[in-house]
């Protein structure tokens, strides 16, 4: 079969590759219909490529059709499936309490990680991933979610984990029809938070640098700035001051700005003073220049307000702003989206005719597998109006 591998950092290529087959009684092999590039994707295509062999199959928001399913699960030949990014038990400890992603069967333990996700490094199990064309699905007696025939793969198709991912930061936000939240980063992610946000009947502001992704929120409802010093002082404003009730980080570490200007703006404006000589050696230490929307998120947040990164952070020496972050009693909440845990919820949604979460405006780019090197680039840089890619196998 066909698959889309990583080769090197900023370098991925389609490559023929043995076709999966079925190693336990549980597994099912899925012939994959649709399958998106994600935020997430970047960070292997660059942060995280240490942890990459070259080679491997990348890709963790699949879905298409059951062609063989083993004994013990209950799928048969020809279910429709959308295929979650973590690989969970379902019956284990945190799985019983809706984490799914930290699934004690699966949990890389070797690598001091949660639960194994779909085409995501050695970091979590160095599993053959979904940008291909069939897929071999663990624990597929709980995983898979079966979906109807009638609608379009792209009503579906996020449920394996943008959508998720987007409920679970507004619902880590703790925040109730009335409160104000603002999104930082209108990626594919904080485009449906905004718009989850928005639905559940919150004002909701948002700050994002690419004009498209702008364009794109505020046809939803969502009030949008660039990412300048004046949004922070214009959104302050419209919240009375404050600061709004939460804002959630949908950027993580590819965060674009430089971070010594937004430290030492971020000193300016909480009034604090990081001398140069004691913020400096914090500044060259790796990863700190990847904290940008974080530290607007910190800046941005009333006190006593929450803030929920969805954003992903890898580096392990990230100093916070901890004196703020206590300071302001800011509740700060985070984690790989729990996937299994939301899909109730969201389902009825994405199968509503009035599409209330706006589902049928988002994806920005179908294209061939063979395409994805190109798709990839695009999609990072984000050339051509691009937000959201998915890739057709067929
Ligand atoms: N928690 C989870 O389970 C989970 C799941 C999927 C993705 N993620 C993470 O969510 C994040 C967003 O993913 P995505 O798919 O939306 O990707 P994306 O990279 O397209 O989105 C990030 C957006 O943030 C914007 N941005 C960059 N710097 C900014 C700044 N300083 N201020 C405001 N906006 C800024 C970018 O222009 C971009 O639109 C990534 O870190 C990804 O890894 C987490
Ligand atoms: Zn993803
Ligand atoms: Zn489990």
């Amino acid at each position: 079969m066909k698959a889309v591998t990583w080769q090197g950092p900023r370098k991925v290529s389609v490559e023929t590759v043995p076709d999966p087959v079925i190693e336990k009684p549980n597994d099912a092999v899925v012939e994959i219909t649709s399958t998106a590039i994600c935020g997430s994707d970047l960070h292997l295509y660059e942060v995280l490529g240490p942890f990459m062999r070259p080679g491997d199959i990348v890709g963790h928001e699949p879905m298409g059709r059951v062609v063989e399913a083993g004994p013990d699960t209950d799928l048969k030949v020809g279910d429709r499936v959308v295929v979650p990014f973590q690989i969970a038990c379902g019956d284990c400890f945190y799985c019983n309490q809706g984490l799914q992603t930290q699934c004690e069967t699966t949990q890389v333990t070797e690598q001091g990680s949660g639960a194994k996700l779909f085409g995501y490094s050695e970091v979590y199990g160095a599993v053959p991933g979904g940008q291909a064309e069939y897929l071999r699905v663990p624990h597929a007696d709980y995983g898979p979610i079966k979906v109807g025939d009638e609608l379009p793969d792209h009503r579906y198709l996020f449920l394996s984990d943008v959508l998720p991912t987007a409920w679970q930061a507004v619902a880590y936000a703790q925040r109730k029809q009335g409160d104000s939240i603002a999104v930082i980063g209108l990626g594919p992610i904080g485009q449906f938070a905004a718009r989850i946000a928005k639905h559940q009947g919150m004002t909701v502001y948002a700050i994002e640098p690419e004009a498209e992704r702008r364009d794109m929120a505020a046809r939803h409802g969502i009030l949008v700035f660039d990412n300048t010093d004046d949004s922070v002082a214009a959104i302050k404003d419209a919240t009375a001051g404050r600061g709004p009730d939460a804002v959630i980080d949908a950027v993580g570490m590819e965060a674009h700005g430089d971070m010594q200007s937004a430290v030492a703006k971020f000193a300016q404006r909480s009034a604090q003073f990081l001398p140069d000589k004691l913020s400096q050696p914090v500044m060259d230490k790796f990863g700190m220049d990847r904290l940008a929307a974080l530290y607007t998120a910190v800046d941005l947040v009333r006190r006593g307000g929450t803030i929920s990164l969805s954003g992903v952070y890898g580096g392990q020496a990230s100093p916070l702003p901890m004196l703020t972050l206590f300071d302001k009693q800011i509740q700060l909440t985070m984690g790989q989206a729990n996937v299994r845990n939301w899909v109730d919820k969201i389902l009825p949604l994405v199968e509503d005719p009035a599409d209330p979460l706006g589902v049928d405006d988002f994806v920005t780019h179908r294209l061939p597998l063979d395409e994805a090197p190109g798709a990839y680039e695009m999609f990072q840089k984000k050339e051509d109006g691009c937000i959201k890619v998915v890739l057709e196998p067929k």
